[in-house]
């Protein structure tokens, strides 16, 4: 039976798939032979990996790409890069994770408790412009953003001051209680730190006792003024980051022999100097890291056929 047949076959058991619906069915390979590819319930697609051997780590190739399996306090997997919690990895070149808050908080008397910088020092990574905000919480309050463009250091702030609880809106972040500015596109290498304009938040103390400051994918925060206290207890929250391979653009990247994107892809770069990403060219779909990872959507198919055709040859009787 030709390859027509076949597909005709496949109609005629009803067996009606859109390409991207018959590529989700099928479940090609999305790490190197033999590799673990989930952690927990997070999916680990190549170049990122769990074990020796199962992560892309070339020293030419400057990046960082293993992720720690770890065991939580529940006893389940927990993925970690770094000292950071990882909540999805995307073979499109995002990876969710959950960053810590800068939390800076005062008794009533106005003495201050300790606070900590936040800091992002993970080279292979740009923190998304396009998905996250800078935010600065409170009504005493003022903070930085430090980080690196084309290797260029730059600092970034936000302030917020106000008196009265009643003039702070919920659903808005405008200034009054809470401050948010866009991420430079290309920023790296980042720390943060909230602070108190006043140096003790005592005259805003009863609604406010603490500054705080993170970097938030947007879509996840929507500011009210229940923020102002109850954030002290969110010490992390959800951001997003870009990832690429190295740090050289496509037509360097591809003259040389660590070039990593398989048969059947393309390659694009993000910013100048933040490296390249791999994607299957049109009619193909799996992972483009891997060497043969773009499968056809024909070959996937006749793989869909031949299943369909095992489970009815199972099931009814010629
Ligand atoms: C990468 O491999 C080198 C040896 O080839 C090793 O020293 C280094 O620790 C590895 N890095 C990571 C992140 O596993
Ligand atoms: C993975 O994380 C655990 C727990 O945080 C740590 O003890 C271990 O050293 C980490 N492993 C590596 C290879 O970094
Ligand atoms: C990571 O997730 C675990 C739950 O799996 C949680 O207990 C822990 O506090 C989280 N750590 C960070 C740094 O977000
Ligand atoms: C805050 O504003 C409310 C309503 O406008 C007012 O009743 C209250 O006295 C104000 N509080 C202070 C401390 O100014
Ligand atoms: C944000 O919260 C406000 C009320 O606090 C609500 O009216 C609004 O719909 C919310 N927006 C989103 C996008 O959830
Ligand atoms: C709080 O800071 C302000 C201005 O910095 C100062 O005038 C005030 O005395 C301080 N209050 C306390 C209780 O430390
Ligand atoms: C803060 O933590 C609470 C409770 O876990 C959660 O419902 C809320 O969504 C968190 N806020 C943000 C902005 O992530
Ligand atoms: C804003 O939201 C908080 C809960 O976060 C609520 O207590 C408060 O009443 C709301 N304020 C207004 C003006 O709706
Ligand atoms: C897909 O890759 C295979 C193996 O490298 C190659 O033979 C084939 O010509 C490629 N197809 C397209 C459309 O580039
Ligand atoms: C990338 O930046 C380098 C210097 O930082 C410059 O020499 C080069 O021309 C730039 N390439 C492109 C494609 O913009
Ligand atoms: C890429 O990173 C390496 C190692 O840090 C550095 O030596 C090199 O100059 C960087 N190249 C570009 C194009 O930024």
């Amino acid at each position: 039976m030709g390859f027509l047949g076949m597909l005709m076959q496949v109609i005629r058991v009803g067996v009606i798939l859109s390409a991207t619906m018959a590529a989700a069915a099928i479940a090609f390979p999305i790490a190197l032979p033999e590799c673990p590819d989930i952690c927990g319930k997070v999916k680990i697609p190549y170049p990122y990996g769990t074990t020796e051997g199962c992560y892309l780590n070339d020293t030419a190739i400057f990046g960082y790409y293993f992720i720690n399996c770890t065991t939580n306090t529940n006893g389940q997997p927990q993925p970690m890069i770094g000292n950071l919690n990882v909540t999805s990895i995307s073979m499109e070149g995002e990876i969710d994770i959950q960053i810590y808050n800068s939390i800076d908080c005062y008794e009533e008397s106005g003495r201050s408790l300790p606070k900590k910088t936040p800091t992002l020092n993970l080279p292979s990574f740009t923190v998304s412009a396009t998905k996250n905000k800078f935010v600065a919480v409170g009504c005493d309050t003022y903070a930085y953003l430090n980080g690196y463009l084309n290797d260029q250091p730059f600092t970034i702030g936000c302030l917020s001051y106000c008196q009265n609880i009643s003039n702070v809106v919920n659903g808005t972040c405008s200034g009054i209680g809470c401050c948010e500015i866009q991420i430079p596109e290309g920023l790296k290498n980042v720390d943060f730190t909230a602070y108190s304009f006043n140096g003790n938040h005592t005259k805003v103390w009863d609604f406010n006792p603490c500054s705080f400051a993170f970097i938030v994918q947007e879509d996840k925060f929507n500011f009210s003024s229940g923020y102002l206290t109850s954030l002290r207890n969110n010490l992390t929250l959800p951001m997003v980051l870009d990832w690429t391979i190295g740090n050289e653009t496509c037509k360097v990247a591809q003259n040389k022999a660590n070039y990593i994107c398989g048969a059947n892809t393309t390659c694009s770069d993000l910013n100048n100097g933040s490296g390249y990403r791999c994607k299957c060219k049109d009619g193909y779909e799996g992972n483009p890291y891997l060497e043969q990872g773009c499968q056809g959507i024909y070959s996937i198919y006749l793989q869909i056929y031949k299943t369909k055709i095992k489970e009815r040859n199972t099931i009814t009787i010629f």
